[in-house]
């Protein structure tokens, strides 16, 4: 099933009556007589407001209540606590959909507007980085953000570095936690990893037209279950999940609180002010000053990772020799 922003009117209408009027039951007909839709379309309604993981009890004689809300992000419960100009102001909303990337690449040629986002609760064909396949379980935030920006393409590399600490900012300010930052796009806690970044750019005579932004946050997953699914992997760590953080932020606050922390990384990217995001990034990361192993696509490469530079590239150097990596898989071996 998909929710846009713009969409589903009636629903949202009875939704908003039930959520300001929690403390009693009401009647399927005061509903009907209320909000001027027929006794069939109440009932319609509240079904698939219960689908939707919201709790509605319905007593023979009395009518609805409805008891608790859900931790769906749904786009009109992402959207009125909303501080940002222009991501996030359009949001498409599926329960199911095998790759919100996939999705968002099909709108952006489409769609001019900035920022528009595709979210699911679950993916069926999550892709991750270097054609990897992301475990999108429910209980994850799996989302994609649909841009078209201005800057220049050398700092396309460093967008999706930049994103991970947006991420990093949000999950700080709602969480007693401070997660690490493994290059290139990873989020870790304790060495496991709570979140990546995956960037999809289309460009035309040296353009950018667009630029799909894919997050996946370990929300409140299944830690056993994805990295049952995730062993044998090359690139596998450990999974974190910020549920064993802390039960009572909402997945909506921490979507709402990073897309505010994204826009003003994307407002410094824009106006070319990417020093301010290499040091803030360099503070929180893990990876420099570690000696690492980098597998690119054509060698391997170990050496101590010394800086990221504008571009988001990896400068690591051992005897004497430098290389600078702009991608790959890095194990991180030692301090
Ligand atoms: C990585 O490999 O670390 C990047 C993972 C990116 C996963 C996200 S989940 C939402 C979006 N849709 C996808 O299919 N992938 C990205």
């Amino acid at each position: 099933m998909i929710y846009s922003s713009v969409d589903n009117p009636g629903l949202v209408k009875v939704l908003q009556f039930l959520q300001t009027h929690n403390t009693e039951y009401l009647s399927g007909q005061d509903l009907s007589d209320v909000l001027r839709i027929s006794r069939v379309a109440v009932w319609k309604y509240i079904k698939k407001i219960q689908e939707l993981g919201y709790t509605v009890e319905s007593k023979k004689k009395r009518g609805y209540k409805l008891t608790a809300n859900s931790d769906a992000l749904l786009p009109w419960e992402i959207k009125p606590g909303l501080r940002t100009k222009f991501i996030g102001r359009q949001i498409y909303y599926y329960d199911s959909i095998d790759s919100t990337q996939n999705q968002a690449l099909k709108l952006a040629d489409n769609i001019e507007n900035n920022g528009v986002m595709v979210v699911a609760a679950r993916q069926t064909g999550g892709k991750g980085r270097l054609g990897r396949a992301w475990i999108s379980p429910e209980g994850g935030i799996w989302l994609s953000i649909i841009l078209h920006p201005k800057f220049d393409i050398s700092i396309t590399t460093l967008f999706p570095i930049a994103s991970a600490l947006a991420l990093s900012k949000a999950v700080e300010k709602l969480f007693k936690v401070s997660p690490e930052l493994k290059w290139p796009n990873d989020l870790t806690i304790k060495g496991k990893k709570l979140a990546g970044m995956l960037v999809d750019v289309s460009m035309e005579s040296n353009k950018i037209e667009s630029l799909v932004l894919g997050v996946g946050i370990n929300f409140d997953v299944n830690v056993k279950y994805v990295e049952k699914s995730l062993r044998g992997n090359s690139n596998y760590y450990g999974v974190a999940s910020l549920g064993e953080q802390n039960k009572k932020i909402k997945p909506v606050r921490l979507v709402q609180t990073f897309l505010v922390e994204l826009e003003k990384i994307y407002e410094l990217l824009s106006t070319k002010q990417t020093s301010k995001i290499i040091s803030e990034w360099t503070k929180r990361s893990s990876t420099i000053g570690k000696t690492v192993e980098i597998q690119t696509n054509h060698e391997k490469i170990k050496g101590k990772a010394v800086k990221i530079d504008e571009e988001g590239a990896l400068i690591v150097s051992e005897n004497g020799r430098t290389d600078r990596i702009i991608a790959g898989d890095i194990i991180h071996l030692a301090k």
